[in-house]
Order: C-alpha cells, then sequence, then structure tokens
C-alpha cells in the first residue's frame, strides 16, 4: 500500500551522473528539470494568506481565521508551568518519535473506552505535528498516483492540495441544502448528501474517502444514518476513510458525535484523526494524533518517520496531563469537554442573534466553532458583479472588512476550483472569541443594521 518504495531507475542514473562529476547535473541543468505542475499548483493564491492579511490591516473585529481569543483551562496552563519550570528536565529533549508515551498511553485508554476496543498504544496510536500532519501523512501513505478520494464539499481546505501533491485525484461532492419550510433559520442539518450522487463517486479507483464531522465550516455533525450510509459504500468498495473529528468535543443542543471507526466494518479501514488545539483551546501547540488499526497506521509511522520524525516533547506532556485529567473526569459537570460546548453554544446563539439583526441568515451549526451566513440580501451594500471571476463571497468579504471592520472567510475558499460559484453567497464567521470580541462584533452589526435603515 505505501507508496515510492525506492526510487527511480531515473533518478538512480541522475544520481550516478552527479557522483561522476558529469556535466548534466550542472546547476542550470538541474534548475530547468521540470518541477511537477501539481506541486506548484495554488502557492501563490493561497486564501488564507490573502484574507489573514486583510484581517490584520483592516478588522477591528477578527471572526476569520479559526481559533480562540481565550485562554486555555486553568489546569491544563498549571500543567504547562509544571512541565517547563519543572524538575522533568528532559521534557527539553526528544521522546519516542511515535508519540511521547505518557500521551499515547492516555490517548490509547480514552479511544480505547470511546470506540469500545481495546487499544494498544504503540502500534493503535501516533502523534503528529498538530492534526494537519496527520491529515499529509495519511494521503502520503494510502494515496498512488491513480487513485481517487472523495472530498465532501465544503471541505477544509487542505486536503484537495494535499491529495494532489500524493499524486491522486479528488472526486467531490456537495452537500446540498434544503430550506425549511417553516421558515425558521436554516439549520447545518438541512446540508445533506444525496444518496445516489454519493454512490455514484465511489469506483474501481476510489482509494479513500475524507470525513470530517463536525465539519468545517459548515459547523454539521453526520448523523448515524449518514454515517452508515458513507460506511457501508467504504466496505462494498474496500475504501479507506480518513476521517478528521478534530471538532468532536465541540457538539451542541444534545447532538451526538458519532466516531465512523465504531461503525460495522469500519475499524479496520477507518483513520481517526483529533487535534488538541480544538480540543484544549491551544491551537498554537500543534499537537494531533491518529488513531486506527497497525495495518494502516504502521505506513503513517513510516512517513511521519520520514519526515517531521518528531513532536515537542513539552507540549505532549502537558496534552497527556490534560487529557489524564478529563480521563478521571469523564461526563462530570467540571470536565472541561462537558463545559467547553456549553459555553460554546452561548457564543453560537449571541452571534446567530447579532446577523440575523443586521439582516443576514445565519445557518445554526450542530458543532464546530464557525458558523455560515447567508448574505443574498446585501446585494445593494454591495452589488453583483455577473461573470466575475472572483465569486461574490469573496468580494463582500473584502468589502465587509473594508468598510466595517469585521473579518470573515468567504464560504467559495472551501470549494474547489470548478464549484467556487455554486456556493458563492455566504461568509464563514469564528465564534471561538471572549464576551467582548463579540460585543465588538454586535457593535458593527447594530451600527451598520441603522446605516441601512436610515435614508
Ligand atoms: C477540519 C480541520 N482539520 C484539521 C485542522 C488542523 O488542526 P491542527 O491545528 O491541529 O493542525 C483544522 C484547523 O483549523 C480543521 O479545521
Amino acid at each position: 500500500m505505501l507508496r515510492r518504495a525506492g526510487p527511480s531507475l531515473r533518478h538512480f542514473l541522475l544520481e550516478r551522473n552527479c557522483s561522476a562529476g558529469y556535466s548534466s547535473c550542472s546547476s542550470e541543468a538541474k534548475m530547468s528539470r521540470p518541477v511537477q505542475a501539481r506541486r506548484l499548483e495554488g502557492v501563490d493564491k493561497n486564501i488564507w494568506v490573502e484574507f489573514v492579511k486583510l484581517a490584520a490591516t483592516y478588522s477591528t473585529v477578527n471572526l476569520g481565521q479559526g481559533f480562540p481569543d481565550f485562554p486555555p483551562p486553568d489546569f491544563l496552563k498549571e500543567e504547562f508551568t509544571r512541565a517547563f519550570s519543572g524538575e522533568k528536565h528532559m521534557l527539553h529533549q526528544y521522546t519516542r518519535a511515535f508519540g511521547h508515551p505518557p500521551l499515547v498511553k492516555i490517548l490509547a485508554q480514552l479511544f480505547g473506552k470511546l470506540l469500545g476496543r481495546d487499544l494498544d498504544p504503540m502500534t493503535n496510536v501516533m502523534v503528529t505535528v498538530g492534526a494537519y500532519q496527520a491529515l499529509f501523512c495519511c494521503f502520503q501513505a494510502f494515496v498512488d498516483e491513480g487513485d481517487e478520494v472523495i472530498i465532501i464539499e465544503p471541505f477544509f481546505d487542505c486536503y484537495e492540495p494535499m491529495v494532489k501533491m500524493a499524486g491522486g485525484t479528488p472526486v467531490f461532492i456537495p452537500l446540498r441544502p434544503k430550506a425549511p419550510k417553516d421558515g425558521k433559520l436554516m439549520s447545518s442539518a438541512d446540508w445533506k448528501l444525496d444518496p445516489a450522487e454519493l454512490a455514484s463517486k465511489f469506483s474501481e479507483r476510489t482509494k479513500a474517502i475524507v470525513l470530517n464531522s463536525p465539519n468545517n465550516p459548515l459547523g454539521k455533525v453526520f448523523s448515524r444514518e449518514e454515517l452508515e450510509l458513507i460506511a457501508d459504500l467504504c466496505v462494498k468498495h474496500d475504501v479507506l476513510c480518513i476521517s478528521d473529528e478534530v471538532y468532536e468535543w465541540l457538539v451542541y443542543d444534545g447532538k451526538e458525535h458519532v466516531r465512523i471507526a465504531s461503525l460495522r466494518g469500519m475499524w479496520d479501514r477507518t483513520v481517526s484523526i483529533g487535534s488538541a488545539g480544538k480540543t484544549f483551546s491551544v491551537t498554537g501547540w500543534k499537537v494531533g494524533w491518529t488513531v486506527g488499526p497497525n495495518r494502516l497506521l504502521q505506513h503513517i509511522r513510516t512517513v511521519h518517520q520520514n519526515s517531521v520524525y518528531h513532536c515537542a516533547t513539552a507540549a505532549q506532556e502537558v496534552v497527556a496531563q490534560g487529557f489524564q485529567r478529563e480521563f478521571e473526569h469523564y461526563g462530570k459537570p467540571d470536565s472541561y469537554f462537558v463545559q467547553m460546548p456549553k459555553e460554546m453554544q452561548q457564543k453560537r446563539d449571541q452571534l446567530v442573534q447579532s446577523l440575523v439583526a443586521v439582516g443576514m441568515k445565519p445557518i445554526v451549526p450542530e458543532g464546530t466553532y464557525f458558523l455560515v451566513a447567508d448574505i443574498s440580501e446585501f446585494k445593494s451594500d454591495v452589488p453583483d458583479v455577473p461573470n466575475s471571476d472572483e465569486p461574490y463571497d469573496s468580494r463582500f468579504a473584502k468589502w465587509m472588512v473594508k468598510n466595517k471592520g469585521l473579518a470573515a472567510i468567504p464560504l467559495s475558499a472551501f470549494y474547489c476550483g470548478p464549484h467556487k460559484n455554486n456556493y458563492n453567497s455566504f461568509i464563514r464567521f469564528c465564534f471561538a472569541k471572549e464576551e467582548a470580541t463579540l460585543k465588538a462584533a454586535d457593535d458593527i452589526l447594530q451600527k451598520w443594521k441603522l446605516e441601512k435603515t436610515t435614508p
């Protein structure tokens, strides 16, 4: 299953010519060797570079990029201080390459309990530099030239280039919205896969499907029925599932986060990915993990070993202590995993109200800390330019940050190139923000509302 078992014959010959001092290896000749186009695609047009810069230049309130602006829980900060200033000076040195032992042990205990199976910390868990590296390792480990990978739109934008960099072909399927009849606000649950369309995407060439539940950017939490549909197709077509569950603890309104690896026939074909950044509100620490069967993780370990090799020891130690604490408080009222979604749900509801006031139509998310809002009523503020290459939502988000000081991300950023104009009248807000930040956003929106209503 692992690709690139060794160098190609051409590469071998070039190397030999080099060491023999042949002229074909002059630096000029080297520079003119073609670089695979897929490795250059998009380098000049990354949405994050553009929108992060715009937010830094113009925004008073930044609800664009997804990170909390509030501190992590006290118990974690205390562990952090202990790890860095305490007696354990070996925390400043390398640890086990595939994961600091205390961290893989507690992750195996916790996910073993959640998945209802015994997990071996050494072979069923691997720590990564954030979930981002876990994703990269998965695509490098499993996707070969000619393989297809199904991606559900809208999607966390790095999936597409990562699949392509591995030599694979992304195959997209959209979640299709259906407005509720009763005039209620739409929910992320109203965005659904069409079962026949999904089935049509699976073929002989399908190697994997990427699932992201709860989903960034929509906040959709896939129901058990929806996951069973995906699982049945994976089993039928012998397809792997790369399950990005970084927002697993951020689920609202009593909804259940179902782990696809726990469904029938799925453990053996699923790699579940998590993030301490999202779990403990510490995105800057970049600690993530993969959980899955050894037959899959052995390939991920090989990619990790030959690229990153090792993750920051002290950060892993602190995350391990955080999970230990949560394991002991599991399901209790003082558990961070119980308290955090409650607080976040209030923030969600607050932002929903602020957006409704100005005339946007929020899609109420069932999970994550993102909220997508429909801006199609704003064509009088920001007129549409028919046949423009730039999607409407992108122009709207730029106008909003420059004229109102409020930063958000256009939803089209989460669609592949040819589909960017299919859902181009939505923008994404992040509500993992302090009370003061949400209040400042509300002030901007209230003022905007007044301007709209005053002739
Ligand atoms: C869906 C999704 N997956 C993965 C990541 C990356 O997580 P990490 O910061 O742990 O690398 C993010 C970060 O925003 C995300 O939204």
